[in-house]
C-alpha cells in the first residue's frame, strides 16, 4: 500500500469517531482525505471549525459550513493529522504550518482523534524538525533561545525562495531540528515561556484522545 493509501484508510476510519453537530478538522494531506469522506456525510452534522484557510477552503468546496470559533461553544471530536506521535499519545504537529489554529481548535474539543499512516509513530519525538510559531520581529531572538535549548532552528522559507514563509497569522515558523524530546509536556511548557512564540508544535498537555493509524495489515487503534 503506498502511503497516501494508509492515509486513505484512515481518513475513511475516522468517520466512524464523528459525533455531534460541530467537527473540528485539521490541516495536511490526510485531513484532506478527511474532509472528501465528511463530504458522503455532511448532512449528518451541522458545521465544521477549520484549523486553517486551506481547511476551510476545501470544507466550503465541499458544501460544508465552516463556522467562525468564536461562535461555537462546544466541539464533541476534533480529527487531525501529526508529523510524529508517540505510544502515549503525545504528537509533533505543524508540518503544514497551521501548530497555532490547530492546537486552538483542538483545546476546545472534548476528544481528539489523531490519524496518521504508520510511519508517523515514534518512540521518541523529534526526527521530524519541530515547528514553532513565531512574530516576525522576535524570530532570532526566540531562535537564540531555541538554540539555547540545544536546538538547530532554521527560519522556514516560502518554496522556491529565500523569502520567510508567513501563516495565517501572519507568524513565521521556526523548524527546530537536532531535540530529542524525552519529555514532550516539560519542553513544551518550557518554549511556551519563551517571549515571542506563538504556539509550539508540541502537542503533549493536550495530546492526541486515539490515534488511527494506517499500516499495511489495516487500521491499528491506540487509545490513550
Ligand atoms: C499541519 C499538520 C499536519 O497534521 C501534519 O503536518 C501531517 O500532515 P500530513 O497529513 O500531510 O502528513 O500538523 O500543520
Amino acid at each position: 500500500m503506498t502511503q497516501d493509501e494508509l492515509k486513505q484508510a484512515v481518513a475513511r476510519a475516522a468517520i466512524a469517531y464523528v459525533e455531534g453537530d460541530i467537527i473540528g478538522v485539521g490541516t495536511g494531506s490526510t485531513a484532506n482525505f478527511f474532509i472528501d469522506e465528511l463530504a458522503k456525510i455532511k448532512h449528518q452534522i451541522k458545521g465544521t471549525v477549520a484549523s486553517s484557510e486551506a481547511t476551510a477552503a476545501r470544507l466550503a468546496g465541499h458544501g460544508i459550513p465552516v463556522l467562525d470559533l468564536n461562535d461555537v461553544a462546544e466541539i464533541a471530536v476534533y480529527i487531525d493529522g501529526a508529523d510524529e506521535i508517540t505510544e502515549q499519545g503525545a504528537m509533533i504537529k505543524g508540518g503544514g504550518a497551521a501548530l497555532t489554529r490547530e492546537k486552538i481548535v483542538a483545546s476546545v474539543s472534548k476528544k481528539f482523534v489523531c490519524i496518521a499512516d504508520g510511519s508517523k509513530l515514534v518512540d521518541v519525538m523529534g526526527k521530524f524538525p519541530l515547528p514553532v510559531e513565531v512574530l516576525p520581529m522576535a524570530r532570532n531572538a526566540v531562535a537564540r533561545q531555541l538554540a539555547a535549548l540545544g536546538g538547530q532552528p532554521k527560519l522556514r522559507v516560502k518554496p522556491g525562495s529565500d523569502e520567510a514563509f508567513v501563516t495565517d497569522n501572519g507568524g513565521n515558523i521556526l523548524d527546530v531540528a537536532g531535540l530529542a524530546i524525552t519529555d514532550p509536556k516539560g519542553l513544551e511548557a518550557q518554549i511556551n515561556q519563551i517571549v515571542g512564540v506563538i504556539a509550539v508544535g508540541l502537542f503533549a498537555a493536550r495530546g492526541a484522545d486515539v490515534c488511527l493509524l494506517g499500516t499495511p495489515d489495516g487500521v491499528r487503534t491506540l487509545a490513550y
